[in-house]
């Protein structure tokens, strides 16, 4: 991967150099006469990445440019002239490829954050998601007293599988994030992009709170996951704004958290503004997933939409519910990526009020039917946590979550996983056959194309 950013970055340069000496470089790959900078861009970052045009070129073939139709429809034979290649197996290859990883099986880079109390809940949260093939980091907010946040360290790196894997991290310079502010955008940006230098290699990043919990294990998930292609962007979204328009869109508001060091409310501008004609806004969700290559594109802003955007919003209030909707469906070569969901089981009232109602064992055949992967929002130590860990997730108290990369024995009690086998085998259960249900729905021919960015 850094070698790619280097090669990446090492052609900007030159792209650079070359724009203003008005003459070209013996070592530029050939420029095609026409397309958007950007698209020009990502294709040559793919070649760079990829190695090969014609990978580049299924690439684009596989996701993007089929603009009928579900996915699963266009994963069998298509109408394209490498009639042959179109299958899962090409598109694994490719995706693999693309994060020059040799196995098939996926990783997910989570962010689990809190703020001040959220230390155990988080403690556990990230053991219920744990999985050595994955990437973590963990942020307790400046709010958190810092032997709270001290505690968490403690854990994390005194953890021996955490330490012997080497793949949870904690953010150790602390970010102030204000409740509806963009401070909190900002937070998931600079853990996006921790993730991207340090993280290795990955292929979605997930953004989770302390106070969300997993219906699924790992292995189910990844199972899932690794057959599909690489660039999805799981996102809720809509810019059918509607109240938003007069209640979020046209007030301008202030988070102190951007400038101070101690936490206050976001304060409010008297005059109103425009909603802007340079972009369109959606908004949706703040819970999503998104794929590698579009978090590299929002850390980098190559064609600036991800900062222009961004300014916006630094006077928005609830930005993490438009941010990467605006960026993402704004972006030609993103839109057609997106899939209309957030994932996550979130339980509103009727009529809905600002939060979501606290989940407990009442709602645990809906979280069940629902097969989401992700559900918020939970108290700590809510009696539905100990039914989801023992039903769904067979965790036992204090320990990870059993999958196939678990090489110990569990005599007298002790955690099969404390000892890391091979970290890419997965052994799919109940909880694969729910998410693949959630997935065959989402990606079908009536939901995946016709709800993106509309
Ligand atoms: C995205 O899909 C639309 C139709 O839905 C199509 O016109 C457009 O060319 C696609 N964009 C890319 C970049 O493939
Ligand atoms: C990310 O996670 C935090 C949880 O702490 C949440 O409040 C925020 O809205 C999420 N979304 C974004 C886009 O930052
Ligand atoms: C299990 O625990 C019992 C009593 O604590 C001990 O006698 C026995 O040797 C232990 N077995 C193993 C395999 O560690
Ligand atoms: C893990 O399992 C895969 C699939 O069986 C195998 O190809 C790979 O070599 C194994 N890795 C290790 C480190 O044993």
């Amino acid at each position: 991967m850094r070698e790619m950013k280097k090669s990446l970055k090492a052609f900007l340069t030159l792209r650079h150099q070359q724009q203003h000496q008005q003459h070209s470089s013996p070592n530029l790959p050939q420029q095609h006469p026409q397309p958007p900078i950007n698209m020009e861009y990502r294709k040559y970052f793919l070649i760079l990445a990829v190695g090969s045009t014609f990978s580049v070129v299924l690439f684009f073939l596989t996701t993007l440019s089929s603009p009928e139709g579900g996915l699963f429809s266009f994963l069998s034979p298509s109408s394209t002239s490498s009639s042959s290649s179109i299958f899962v197996e090409s598109k694994l290859k490719i995706s693999s490829s693309s994060s020059s990883s040799l196995s098939s099986t996926p990783r997910i880079a989570y962010l689990i954050s809190g703020s001040i109390g959220d230390g155990d809940m988080l403690k556990r949260t990230l053991m219920a998601l744990y999985h050595p093939n994955n990437q973590y980091v963990v942020h307790l907010d400046l709010e958190a007293p810092s032997t709270e946040r001290l505690g968490v360290r403690r854990y994390v790196e005194g953890h021996p599988v955490f330490r012997a894997v080497g793949n949870v991290r904690m953010i150790t310079r602390a970010n102030l994030v204000t409740y509806r502010g963009p401070t909190m955008v900002a937070n998931t940006l600079h853990a996006a992009a921790i993730l991207l230098r340090e993280g290795g290699e990955w292929d979605w990043f997930i953004n989770l709170s302390a106070s969300d919990y997993p219906l699924v294990r790992q292995d189910d998930l990844l199972h899932v996951f690794s057959d599909l292609p690489r660039d999805l962007n799981f996102i809720d979204h809509t810019s059918n704004i509607g109240w938003k328009e007069f209640q979020r869109a046209k007030p301008i508001i202030i988070d102190p958290g951007l400038y101070m060091t101690k936490k206050s409310d976001v304060f409010w501008i008297t005059q109103r503004r425009s909603v802007p004609t340079a972009f369109k806004l959606f908004t949706g969700s703040a819970w999503m997933a998104l794929s590698r290559s579009f978090i590299d594109y929002c850390i980098w802003g190559w064609d600036n939409l991800p900062r222009t955007v961004l300014m916006y919003y630094a006077n928005f209030i609830s930005s993490p519910e438009g941010y990467f909707h605006t960026v993402i469906c704004n972006a030609q070569e993103f839109r057609n990526t997106t899939v209309n969901s957030d994932i996550h089981f979130i339980s509103w009232d009727n009529p809905p009020k600002q939060h979501p109602h606290y989940l407990t064992l009442r709602d645990m055949s809906a979280m069940v039917d629902s097969n989401a992967p992700f559900a918020r929002k939970f108290h700590p130590d809510d009696p539905v946590l100990d039914q989801i860990d023992s039903e769904l997730l067979f965790r036992k108290p204090g320990m990870l979550v059993p999958g196939e990369w678990c090489a110990g024995q569990s005599i007298n009690g002790s955690d099969p996983c404390s000892i890391v086998g091979n970290a890419t085998l997965l052994r799919p259960g109940h909880g694969a056959v729910r998410l693949q249900r959630l997935m065959e729905l989402l990606l079908s021919k009536e939901n995946f194309r016709p709800r993106q960015c509309k």
